[in-house]
């Protein structure tokens, strides 16, 4: 074998394993997930969803910054998303735990974005793998949207 080659390929190597690294090992975070307190029982599967999958960018404090947040503009990119979901669509710890209601206009753009799949975004989805919502995730926030406008209707 060719010296340069004897070099060439361990580096190769090395480098396709960083590769594949890279969105795993930020898959490996692991998150705290809080019990929900209050609301109707239908949230309680999707305060789970919310803490996993929308936390990092509508909840000021809960994002887990991955390792490429060190790199040119990545914090960047990521502190505007935090400042504008969370400034648009706060989902404070009070909501996410059932101890605060989200008004029905919340109700109707979380609906909206939730069928659309246009929550999370696609660029936050190619780094997070497991960020997706499921078939299953979908169903959860549609019987809860469901539930929570029917239980005020009877009191409104
Ligand atoms: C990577 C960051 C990020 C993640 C993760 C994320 N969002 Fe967002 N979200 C945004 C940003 C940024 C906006 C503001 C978009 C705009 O105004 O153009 C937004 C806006 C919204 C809105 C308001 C849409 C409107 O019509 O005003 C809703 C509802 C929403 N997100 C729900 C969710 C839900 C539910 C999840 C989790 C399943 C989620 N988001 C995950 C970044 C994120």
């Amino acid at each position: 074998m060719k010296k340069s080659l004897k070099i060439a390929i361990p580096v190769l190597v090395v480098v396709s394993l960083a590769v594949l690294a890279f969105p795993l090992s930020n898959n490996l975070a692991k998150r705290q997930i809080e019990e929900p307190l209050g609301g109707v029982s239908e949230f309680k599967p999707v305060s789970v969803i919310m803490q996993n999958k929308c936390v990092d960018c509508h909840t000021k404090g809960k994002t887990i910054y991955p390792f490429y947040t060190n790199f040119p503009i990545a914090k960047k990119l990521i502190d505007e998303d935090v400042q504008l979901a969370s400034d648009n669509m706060p989902f404070t710890r009070e909501k996410l735990l059932g101890l605060q209601e989200f008004s029905r206009l919340d109700l109707s753009k979380i609906h909206t974005v939730v069928e659309s799949g246009e929550m999370p975004p696609a660029q936050y989805k190619i780094l997070h793998w497991d960020a997706s919502l499921s078939d299953s995730d979908r169903k959860a926030f549609i019987s809860w949207i469901e539930a929570e406008t029917k239980s005020r209707k009877g009191q409104r």
